[in-house]
Parts: structure tokens; C-alpha cells; sequence
């Protein structure tokens, strides 16, 4: 039943990769009585957002956007908002959100030619390079990219596809990336890898509730909107590029998602983003080390492959990976992602992304051993959660302390306060 949980003790803990855990700040900050979203002050708000987005994208060039949508239309905008009806793009499948995605170009019109890669593996560089090599015309518009693919626990080289199309064959294809379950949690870089046009979503690495879809166009994207002819309204970028400058939006925005934007994007730059991907890396790797040790695989199928977002567990054919999620959720109160469409039941996922710590994770291993132990696995009691521990305990740094507010030096000594005895009434 919906809301049963809230009566639970303790806390659902969410491990599915996304939506995410929200932190308290982030909470808090979205707890704003309603605000004039046509202000005089507003754009105080709304410009830096924008341009902090900039940061998290890792761009000086491009310009982001923030719709009131989620990653679904972000590859929409994307698309309608650099392509022609007919236009020609490139993609390659390999997982769910990467044939959602191709689905999407489809359904809006675009000729859309797709590489075929088995599941658990990632973007061939090679084979989209032989390809584009071969398009001496230039008829492929765009190369669509799923980053870090959330159904299989798969992280590509987005770098190196980049520097393939852009360096080595100089093909004048636009390089479009999902990033919904990559950005702001693991290494992404706009401008060092070539990438046109960057899509994300609120719920997963910016710790936020779903509802916001974040993007960011190159200036050859920017370029290319002007000659799109793709039908669009709600999701054309040029109503925000019009208002975006003065610091509004061209329809009613969610303040308080921008204000818990706002919160999210602070902590994360505070943290620093390297330290942020660096976080990520052990947690995940905690993951693996645990997995290793109960002796199962991921679905990912190289190392080269793994994700420091998400880890796709294989269970053995005797078992059903929804039972495990099933006891995990209503046994522990733990929350885990499922395997979608050709994993289903084959796997189940653990999001280690957003907000989470050591501790956090071996709240979600113990949940997942105690869950895979009553589902009939094979798993000795302490195998993983052991190994994650150990891995945990070893590579820790202590958390820095914490220094209390800044201490204000006034020039002047505080006067002292004349303490006259109260009179006795
Ligand atoms: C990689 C990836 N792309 C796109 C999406 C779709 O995003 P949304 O559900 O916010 O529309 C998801 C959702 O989980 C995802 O993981």
C-alpha cells in the first residue's frame, strides 16, 4: 500500500539508482512558502543556477537549461531542438535506457541507425568510428551517447568517442550524451570531451526529487537549433534562451525545486567535484569488493565497463532476482533497483550514487546479504558485508571536523555587560 513504509521503524533506505536519497539540506531548502517567480529579485536566484550548472557540466562554453521535466524529455530537447525531421543519427544499444532513448528518436521522426551490443557491455568507439569513417558525406547529424547505462551498471568512454569523432575523423556529427545517471556522481567533461549536448535529471546525482531536466548545449548545438526544424513548443530551448538572460523562464517554474537545486549544487561544489567522483569510486568499489566476495558476477562483463553509480548483480538461473528486491523491500525496508526488459529477474541493481556514505552502504550490503540468505542463495553470512567493511576501514578518511560557525573577529573587546542584581520585588 502506498505510504506504508512511513509507518515502518526507522527509515526506507532508497538503493535503487534513482531517485536518490534527498539530504536533509536539500529538504530543507525546498521548504520555502511559495515565492514570485517574476520578482524583481528572482533572476538573483535563477542566474546563478545557471551558471553553476555550467560548473557541474564542466563547461565554459556552453549554456545550460533547466526544464520542469525529467531526463525523459531532456533527450527529447536534445534532439527536436538540433535535428530535422528524417535527419540521420547514430546509437548504439546495449541496455534499457539506451534503447529508450533510440525509441524516443524514432517516435519524433529521425533516421536512426543503431549498433547492436550485447548487454553488459558499452559504446563500441570502434565500430560508430568505422561508421562515421565510412560517411564521407556527412549524412549522420548526431551521435547519441547513453553515458553510464542504469540498467546494466555499464559506464562508457565517452572521452574517447569524443576524441574519435572530433580529433581523429573530424566528422561534424553532434555529439549528444545521457548523463542522467552519470553527471554530478562520476568524471564528466563537456568541453574536454567534445560533448554537444548534455542530459540529466534532478533525482539521481543532484539528490534531488525527479522533476527538473538539466541540459547543456555547446555552441554548435546552439548553432544548430537555428536551422532545426523539428515540431516543438514546451521544449524549445530558444523561449529559455530569450528569457534564461534576464534571469526568468518562459512558463511558471517549480521554485521550490530551484531552491533545492540551489542546496544540492552548493553541496556539491563545497565537496568539490573531483572529491565527489572520488567518493563515488569507493563506494562503489565497496560494492564490487562485497559482490566478489558472495562469489556472484555483475552484469557488466569487463571491468573496463564498471559503473561507480550503479552495480547490476546476476543471480544464479535457480533464483528470481525480483524475490530478492521483494524480501529486501518488505522485509527490511530497503529499496533496490529491478533488471529491466532482458535482465529482468536475472538481475537486481544497487544505486550507491547521491548522498551516501560508508556506513550508508553497508546498511544497503547487510539488507542485500540478509535478503539474498532468505531467498534460498548460497551466500555465507559476512562474506560480502565483510569484505565491504574491511575495504571501507581501510581506505577511510576520517571526516573532517567539524569547525563551527566562522569566528568573527571584532575590532573592538565586547563591552561588558553591567550585571546589576534584580531587585527583589
Ligand atoms: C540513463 C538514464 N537515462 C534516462 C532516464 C530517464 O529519466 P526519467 O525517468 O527522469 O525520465 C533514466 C532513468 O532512470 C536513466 O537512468
Amino acid at each position: 500500500m502506498p505510504g506504508e513504509k512511513l509507518s515502518f521503524p526507522g527509515r526506507n533506505y532508497l538503493f535503487a539508482p534513482g531517485p536518490t536519497h534527498i539530504p536533509n539540506q536539500v529538504v530543507t531548502a525546498m521548504s520555502v512558502p511559495q515565492e514570485d517567480h517574476r520578482a524583481p529579485d528572482f533572476p538573483k536566484l535563477v542566474k546563478p543556477l545557471l551558471a553553476d550548472l555550467n560548473k557541474i557540466f564542466r563547461t565554459k562554453k556552453g549554456q545550460s537549461f533547466i526544464f520542469p521535466a525529467t531526463g525523459t524529455a531532456g533527450w527529447e530537447i536534445a534532439l527536436a531542438n538540433t535535428l530535422s525531421p528524417g535527419d540521420k543519427i547514430l546509437t548504439a544499444r546495449f541496455g534499457q535506457f539506451s534503447h529508450l532513448w533510440f525509441d524516443l528518436a524514432k517516435r519524433i521522426g529521425l533516421d536512426v541507425e543503431v549498433i547492436e551490443v550485447p548487454w553488459g557491455e558499452g559504446i563500441p568507439v570502434m565500430a560508430i568510428k568505422k561508421r562515421l569513417r565510412a560517411d564521407k558525406e556527412h549524412k549522420i547529424k548526431a551521435v547519441v551517447a547513453c553515458h553510464n547505462e542504469t540498467a546494466t551498471g555499464v559506464t562508457s568512454d565517452i572521452a574517447a568517442l569524443g576524441k574519435a569523432m572530433k580529433k581523429d575523423l573530424k566528422h561534424p556529427a553532434l555529439l549528444m550524451v545521457d548523463g542522467v545517471s552519470s553527471v554530478a556522481s562520476i568524471e564528466f567533461r563537456m568541453d574536454d570531451w567534445g560533448v554537444d549536448v548534455a542530459v540529466s535529471g534532478s533525482q539521481k546525482g543532484f539528490m534531488l526529487p525527479a522533476g527538473l531536466a538539466l541540459l547543456c548545449f555547446s555552441q554548435r548545438a546552439l548553432t544548430a537549433r537555428k536551422t532545426s526544424t523539428c515540431p516543438k513548443c514546451f521544449l524549445d530551448i530558444q523561449d529559455h534562451i530569450n528569457t534564461n538572460k534576464d534571469g526568468f523562464f518562459p512558463y511558471t517554474p517549480s521554485v521550490p525545486m530551484l531552491r533545492g537545486l540551489r542546496a544540492s549544487m552548493d553541496l556539491l561544489l563545497d565537496e568539490g567535484l573531483d572529491n565527489v567522483y572520488a567518493r563515488h569510486f569507493r563506494l562503489a568499489e565497496g560494492v564490487r569488493k562485497a559482490v566478489k566476495a558472495w562469489g556472484l558476477q555483475t552484469c557488466n562483463t569487463s571491468p573496463k565497463w564498471r559503473s561507480d553509480t550503479v552495480t547490476a548483480i546476476v543471480v544464479p538461473p535457480s533464483v528470481n532476482a525480483a524475490e530478492v528486491i521483494h524480501i529486501a523491500y518488505h522485509r527490511y525496508n530497503i529499496s533496490l533497483g529491478a533488471g529491466l526488459t532482458q535482465v529482468a529477474g536475472k538481475v537486481f541493481r544497487i544505486g550507491h550514487l547521491g548522498d551516501n556514505s560508508d556506513v550508508r552502504m553497508m546498511a544497503a550490503l547487510g539488507g542485500v546479504e540478509m535478503a539474498m540468505r532468505d531467498a534460498g542463495m548460497r551466500i555465507k553470512a559476512g562474506s560480502g558485508t565483510g569484505a565491504a567493511c574491511e575495504y571501507y576501514r581501510s581506505t577511510a578518511k576520517a571526516i573532517p571536523a567539524f569547525k563551527g560557525p566562522k569566528a568573527t573577529k571584532s575590532k573592538r573587546a565586547p563591552a561588558k555587560r553591567k550585571t546589576t542584581p534584580r531587585k527583589a520585588k
